[in-house]
C-alpha cells in the first residue's frame, strides 16, 4: 500500500514540473534579447531621427506602435528595402542588408506573441552613427557640390534642372568608388540627379554618363583592381530632376569620390552602362506589358552590379546572356544558349538599388554575348504607384512617363584575361 502511494506521489510530482519545463523548449521571444539586434543591424541607419525613414527605430517605445507594421514589410520583404529575386540566377551579393528567413521568423514571432519588451539589461548598447554614414561608399577624398543652390518652387510640375561645374581637376585621378546625393533638405525634392562628366566641351558638350543618384540608392563602388579616370580638366554636368513637395526647396547635390592613392593606375576601367534601353514603350491602360531590350558587348567582359530603371509602372525586371554561337560556321549551330543572371520581381518605384555582385559570382561574359533586358510595367489598378490606370503610357523623361533599361557595371577584359578567369571560375565552382 505504502509503496503505491508513494508511487503515486512521485507521479503527481513529476507532471507539473514537466509542464513547467515546455517553455524553456521554445523560449519566449523579446524585444531586448532578439530584436533589437536584428533592428540595429538593418533598420536604424535609415530609421533614425534625421534620416530618411518616416520614424525612428531605435527603443522598445519607438518600435512597439509599430510592431504590426513591421511584421507585415519584412515578410513581404519590402523593408529593409532589397527587391532582388532570391530565387532566381545570382544571389550571391556584397552589402546584402536583406534579413535572413530566421530572423523574419523572429520578428513575425515576437509580434505574434504580443511584442514583449523582456528584460532590459538584455539590451544590446546602442548602435553609434557617425555622420560619414550619409555616403554608402564611406567617406570620400573628393567632394564637388553645385556651386549655390537651386530655389525649387513649392508646387507645379517636375523641374529639370542643368548646371556644369569645372572643380579644376588638375591632373589625371582614377576612382575606385563613387556616389551622388542630394544634400539633406533636399532628398524630398530630388527624383533623380545625374551627373555626367565633360572632356572636352567643344567635342561633346554633354559628355559620358559617370554616376546617378535616385531615391535609395546606394553608392557605386568598383571592383578590386578597376577604377575610372577622370581627366585633368573635366567638368562635372549635373542633371536633376526635381518633384515639388509643396514647401520652396532650396537644392542642392554632391558627387563624392574614393581615389586610387596618386600613382597608382588599376589594370581595369570600369564604367557603368545603359543598357537594353526600349524608347518605343507601349503600355495600355489596366494592363502589365512586357518590354524587351538589347545591348551587344564588343569585348569580354566582366559585370559587377545591376540596377534596374523604371518609373512608377515598373513591376519587374530581368538581365539574361544571350551567349554567342559555340560553331558559328556549323550549318546547325543549334539554339543560343541563355542564362538569367538576376531579376528583380518587386521593383519599388521609390528604391533604385543598385545590386553589386560579390566578387567570386561575377558574370564573366565571352565577346559579342547579347544582354537581355526584360521589363513588365504594372498599368493596373493594382500598382499603388500607378497614378492612373485609365491612362496610355508611353516613353519619356518625366516621372508619369516611362523608362525601361538597366544601368549595368562592368569592365572589359582581354581574351586572354578571359579564358583565364573562366578556368578560376570553374576551379572555384568544383
Ligand atoms: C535604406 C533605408 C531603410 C532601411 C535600411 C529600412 N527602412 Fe524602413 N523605411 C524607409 C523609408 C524611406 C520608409 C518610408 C517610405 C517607404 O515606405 O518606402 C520606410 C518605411 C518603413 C515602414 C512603414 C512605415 C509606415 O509609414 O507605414 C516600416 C514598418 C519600416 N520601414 C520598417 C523597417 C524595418 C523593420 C527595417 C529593418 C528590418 C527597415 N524598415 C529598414 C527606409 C528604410
Amino acid at each position: 500500500m505504502k509503496r503505491a502511494a508513494l508511487t503515486l506521489l512521485v507521479v503527481g510530482a513529476l507532471y507539473p514540473a514537466t509542464s513547467a519545463q515546455q517553455p524553456a523548449s521554445s523560449p519566449t521571444v523579446t524585444f531586448t534579447k532578439d530584436v533589437a539586434p536584428i533592428l540595429q543591424k538593418s533598420c536604424q541607419n535609415c530609421h533614425r531621427a534625421g534620416a530618411i525613414a518616416p520614424m525612428s527605430l531605435l527603443t522598445y517605445q519607438d518600435v512597439r506602435p509599430w510592431a504590426r507594421s513591421i511584421k507585415s514589410k519584412v515578410v513581404a520583404r519590402e523593408m529593409p528595402p532589397w527587391y532582388i529575386d532570391r530565387h532566381i540566377g545570382i544571389t550571391k551579393f556584397k552589402d546584402d542588408p536583406s534579413l535572413t528567413d530566421a530572423e523574419i521568423a523572429t520578428i513575425t514571432k515576437w509580434v505574434d506573441s504580443g511584442a514583449p519588451q523582456g528584460n532590459p539589461a538584455d539590451m544590446p548598447k546602442p548602435r553609434v552613427f557617425a555622420d560619414v554614414d550619409k555616403w554608402h561608399i564611406g567617406k570620400p577624398d573628393m567632394i564637388v557640390s553645385l556651386p549655390k543652390p537651386y530655389e525649387l518652387r513649392a508646387n507645379g510640375p517636375d523641374e529639370f534642372y542643368d548646371a556644369d561645374v569645372d572643380p579644376e581637376f588638375t591632373e589625371d585621378m582614377y576612382i575606385a568608388a563613387v556616389e551622388t546625393k542630394p544634400e539633406a533638405y533636399s532628398f524630398k525634392v530630388v527624383h533623380h540627379a545625374t551627373a555626367n562628366m565633360i572632356e572636352d566641351e567643344e567635342e561633346d558638350p554633354v559628355g559620358f554618363f559617370f554616376n546617378e543618384y535616385a531615391l535609395g540608392k546606394n553608392g557605386d563602388i568598383f571592383p578590386e583592381n578597376s577604377g575610372r579616370l577622370i581627366k585633368a580638366g573635366s567638368k562635372i554636368h549635373f542633371n536633376l530632376h526635381l518633384h515639388p513637395s509643396g514647401e520652396k526647396a532650396l537644392v542642392n547635390v554632391s558627387i563624392g569620390f574614393k581615389l586610387y592613392p596618386k600613382g597608382q593606375v588599376p589594370k581595369y576601367v570600369a564604367f557603368t552602362q545603359h543598357m537594353g534601353d526600349n524608347t518605343d514603350l507601349d503600355i495600355p491602360p489596366g494592363e502589365v506589358a512586357r518590354t524587351d531590350g538589347y545591348f551587344r558587348l564588343p569585348k569580354p567582359a566582366v559585370i559587377s552590379a545591376f540596377q534596374p530603371h523604371m518609373h512608377n509602372r515598373g513591376k519587374a525586371q530581368c538581365m539574361e546572356a544571350i551567349y554567342p554561337d559555340i560553331r558559328p560556321d556549323s550549318a546547325r549551330p543549334g539554339p543560343a544558349r541563355t542564362e538569367t543572371l538576376s531579376c528583380v520581381s518587386n521593383y519599388q518605384f521609390g528604391w533604385h538599388i543598385t545590386y553589386p555582385y560579390a566578387d567570386d559570382v561575377q558574370p564573366i561574359l565571352p565577346a559579342g554575348t547579347i544582354i537581355h533586358i526584360t521589363a513588365w510595367h504594372d498599368n493596373t489598378p493594382a500598382n499603388k504607384y500607378n497614378p492612373n490606370p485609365r491612362n496610355w503610357v508611353g516613353y519619356g523623361q518625366r516621372t508619369i512617363d516611362e523608362m525601361s533599361f538597366a544601368w549595368v557595371s562592368l569592365f572589359y577584359i582581354d581574351e586572354a584575361d578571359y579564358q583565364q578567369r573562366v578556368e578560376a571560375r570553374k576551379k572555384t565552382h568544383e
